[in-house]
């Protein structure tokens, strides 16, 4: 029996991704409880508790929460809620798990980086791909020197008809933006860490509404108001950085593609080029072109898993976080860029360090 004191936990926001991913992480993660959740939704509060078959407080205002006895909390509220949440659960003293994206702007990340270094708290943002097995594979890859310097990547997040027709996600005063956050953050996300996070310095970037205004590409995820449809369904970027590299990114909820979802990226070194996810990769031993796919070693549990145990590793051994802050710094000032390169048609200078 293990003699390790449980930790407490917390939820705020109790919706999908938090029955559906972290529920099932946090179940498999020995000596931890789930004790409360808060949620403004009561309805939705119940169905998680009954789905925990614990007998955790409900609390309808997470600052209620706050002040309950917790080790830590676990951050799945839409976008918009993420930095005040954030903030006042440091504040509070607890240790920080939170959905992607982050923030929504680099104001609030700024916000969040000064709770985290005044409350000396950890804080994680839950980037799960990059806990993929595929991304553990290139990491170990790029590590031993196969990549070298990166100097241009490919980066997508392409979806077909998969629009998440909720307000949390189309309205844009609870999400800030649409698949330029939603999914564009998790390309982005995984490919800036296996460049070894470059800093970015100019962007370009368009944003447009194509098809979610109309009826002509129905969702495969339900339907969603037209009128109150505030954010865009298609973004695209052109990232310089500051040692030279480039990068494009594409994101989209609605599209003519074959595909349902191309979550991709690809990544062109001096040493090595190689593709998430099919880690096929193409390198040159003398003068010959060599090529094949990366095998994984590293650990092949499921993503959500790997997040919640990385950041109780935290907690307990006082490691760093395996997602930083000040790499998500890097991430949200680009897609911010984009949008403010599509309103204002021009490239948009970003200074990205902490
Ligand atoms: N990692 C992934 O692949 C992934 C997938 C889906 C969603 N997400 C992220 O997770 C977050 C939640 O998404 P979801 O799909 O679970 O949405 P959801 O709409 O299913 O759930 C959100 C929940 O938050 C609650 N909520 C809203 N405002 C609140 C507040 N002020 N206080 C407490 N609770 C509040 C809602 O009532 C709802 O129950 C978003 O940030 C989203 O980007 C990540």
């Amino acid at each position: 029996m293990s003699s390790t004191k449980p930790l407490r936990i917390g939820f705020i926001g109790t919706g999908g991704i938090a029955l559906n991913a972290h529920l099932p992480a946090w179940q498999a993660c020995p000596d931890t409880e789930i004790v409360a959740v808060a949620d403004v939704s009561e309805e939705a509060a119940r169905k998680f508790v009954i789905a925990t078959g614990g007998q955790a407080q409900v609390f309808a205002d997470y600052r209620d929460l706050l002040r309950l006895d917790l080790d830590a909390v676990d951050v799945c509220t839409p976008n918009k809620v993420h930095t005040p949440a954030v903030v006042a659960a440091l504040e509070a003293g607890k240790h920080v798990l939170c959905e992607k994206p982050l923030a929504v702007s680099t104001g609030e990340i700024e916000a969040i980086g000064a709770a985290v270094k005044s409350s000396g708290k950890v804080l994680m943002s839950a980037q799960h791909l990059r806990f993929t097995p595929a991304a553990r594979a290139i990491r170990d890859w790029a590590d031993q020197g196969n990549l070298g310097e990166v100097y241009y990547a490919r980066v997508q997040a392409l979806r077909r008809n998969l629009l998440p027709a909720r307000p949390g996600f189309t309205d844009v005063s609870l999400s800030g933006g649409g698949p330029c956050f939603d999914i564009g953050v998790h390309a982005l996300d995984l490919a800036l860490w296996l460049m070894d996070f470059p800093t970015p310095v100019r962007v370009t970037g368009t944003t447009r509404v194509n098809f979610a205004k109309g009826h002509k590409i129905p969702g495969l995820w339900g339907n969603w108001s037209r009128e109150a449809f505030s954010v865009e369904d298609f973004a695209s970027g052109f990232i310089h950085f500051d040692n030279g590299a480039t990068m494009a990114i594409e994101t989209s909820w609605l599209g003519h593609q074959q595909e349902n979802e191309v979550m991709a990226c690809q990544l062109y070194g001096l040493e090595g080029g190689v593709k998430w996810p099919s880690t096929e990769f193409a390198s040159t031993t003398g003068t010959t072109f060599t090529q094949g796919s990366l095998t994984s070693s590293a650990n092949a549990g499921k993503p959500h898993h790997e997040v919640v145990k990385a950041f109780v590793a935290s907690i307990r051994e006082g490691i760093p976080p395996a997602v930083p802050w000040t790499e998500t710094l890097k991430v949200i000032a680009i897609l911010e860029a984009i949008y403010r390169s599509a309103r204002e048609g021009r490239e948009i200078a970003i200074d990205a360090t902490p």
